[in-house]
């Protein structure tokens, strides 16, 4: 394809008015400006209609107001809103441009941006993203936004505290204010997997203490040793240590962050002995405890001590077992024979089609199944009829195996799921389907007992 450019320099050579050259005439360049796009007449539009709900006036999802100029290029954003010149650095961009069935397509709800709006945005972007300062009418906030805050740091803790926030980044994790005009930090390590050790908890947060409210060490190598530097960390509001090797010891440090809100050890081998020792946690509103060894006659004892506390205990080790048992009948090969040799198959070698798993007898096969399922699925020779007359209706919402979602601990939602024939796992959103499915991605072998997507 030509681009709107050159077809214009095209155009001018063949122009016989076209004396002068077509690349520096200044009549071109004018023109060249008068094509710009213009961001209160193109774009603005686009954003008001489209975006305006939830990233504007007191809804900043993604701490993000398109209403406001300073947020938009504010460079303290992990990822840049808006990277002038370059819209694949631009996070705007990237959003608008995922597939539909992605969950972290922009407009959150809703049909896509059309091609024509996309393209408006990224030439904009490309042609700088200029942006008129008071181009936009901040859109009033209905309420005042309660901005969370923390006490005024002096000059020496701000050093400290923009040092630390620099080796989380280099490190690979994230640190974002929690709103543009806030001084408090959300520092998101989670990130760094099994990297994050204890030593290297600590080392990269000394210097956050004053500033850090919202604090993710998720799935990390973190054990009670380093959950111990946690107890100086005395403004946190949400800390989430899922998935971690700590056990009711760091509890003892938990337990002394007076103004927690939020936590979250689902998955974690705490027991109710641990629960007792956050009993002087009075803020604490929401505690996940899925996965755990927290017995139901412990969270109860919790729950009385601090009233407004929501606890979740998750499913049941039932519930687990029967969305273990359906994947496993719906991963068991429906035939004995290789559809294409005829031969007995390796029961390793399986491929999923229209809900079903097909085995075939080697490596070879399998790959000439996967390249036409369409041609040798008719061969396939069902074990038990029954189970060939059963089709999988794709679009018909799943009947979901699980009430919690299996990474967050929160209630799975039908719309972000995973199939497993007609039935399917649940999450609460679809980054934490995204998560599952990265981790699955690693594990060909239990991939492959996931039907279809
Ligand atoms: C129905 C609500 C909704 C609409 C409409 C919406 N968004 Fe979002 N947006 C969200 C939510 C919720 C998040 C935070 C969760 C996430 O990052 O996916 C978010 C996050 C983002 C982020 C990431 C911010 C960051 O730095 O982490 C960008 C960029 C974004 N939206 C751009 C847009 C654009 C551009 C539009 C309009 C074309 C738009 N959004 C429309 C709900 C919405």
């Amino acid at each position: 394809m030509i681009r709107l450019a050159s077809m214009a320099v095209l155009l001018a050579l063949l122009s016989p008015s076209a004396v002068a050259c077509p690349i520096t005439d200044a009549a071109a360049s004018a023109q060249d400006d008068a094509a710009k796009v213009d961001f209160v007449k193109d774009v603005l539009p686009i954003f008001r209609e489209r975006c305006f709900e939830c990233h504007s006036g007191d809804s900043d999802e993604g701490d993000l107001l398109l209403d406001d100029k300073t947020n938009v290029f504010d460079d303290e954003r992990s990822d840049a809103a808006i990277k002038p010149g370059s819209p694949k650095e631009s996070s705007i961009y990237r959003r608008i441009v995922l597939p539909a069935d992605d969950s972290d397509i922009m407009p959150a709800e809703g049909d896509p941006l059309t091609k024509a709006q996309i393209a408006t945005i990224e030439r904009w972007i490309r042609e700088g993203a200029s942006w008129p300062d008071g181009a936009v009418q901040p859109v009033v906030a209905k309420k005042p936004p309660e901005i969370l805050r923390v006490p005024e740091l002096d000059d020496a803790q701000t050093a400290l505290v923009d040092a630390a926030v620099k080796r989380v980044r280099t490190a690979g994790g994230t640190a974002t204010k929690v709103a543009a005009t806030s001084n408090a930090w959300y520092v998101n390590i989670g990130l760094l997997g099994k990297k994050l050790d204890d030593a290297r908890l600590g080392e990269l947060l000394a210097g956050l203490e004053p500033a850090l409210v919202w604090l993710n060490l998720g799935r990390t190598a973190v054990s009670d040793e380093g959950a111990s530097v946690l107890a100086g960390f005395g403004e946190l509001r949400r800390l989430q240590l899922q998935g971690t090797a700590i056990t009711d010891r760091a509890l003892d440090s938990v337990g002394k962050l007076a103004k927690l809100e939020y936590l979250n050890l689902y998955g974690t081998s705490i027991t109710d002995a641990g629960l007792e020792r956050l009993a002087g946690l009075t803020a604490l509103t929401r505690l996940f405890v899925w996965q755990t060894k927290v017995t139901e006659a412990g969270a109860r004892k919790l729950a009385e001590a601090i009233p407004a506390l929501e606890i979740d205990l998750g499913a049941s080790a039932q519930d687990l077992a029967a969305v273990a048992k359906r994947i496993e009948e719906a991963s068991r090969p429906v035939n004995d024979l290789c559809p294409i040799t005829g031969k007995k198959v390796d029961p390793k070698k399986t491929f999923a089609f229209e809900g079903k798993t097909i085995a075939l007898c080697c490596s070879d096969c399998l790959q000439k199944f996967a390249k036409d399922p369409k041609k040798w699925f008719p061969k396939v020779v069902f074990r038990d009829p029954k189970s060939a007359a059963t089709t999988v209706d794709a679009d018909a919402t799943p009947v979901l195996l699980n009430a919690k979602c299996p990474v967050s601990g929160e209630a799975a939602n039908a719309e972000h799921s995973i199939r497993i024939g007609d039935a399917a796992i649940g999450f609460c959103c679809g980054k934490c389907k995204a998560k599952f499915e990265a981790e699955l991605a690693k594990h060909p072998e239990a991939k492959a007992r996931f039907v279809g997507k």
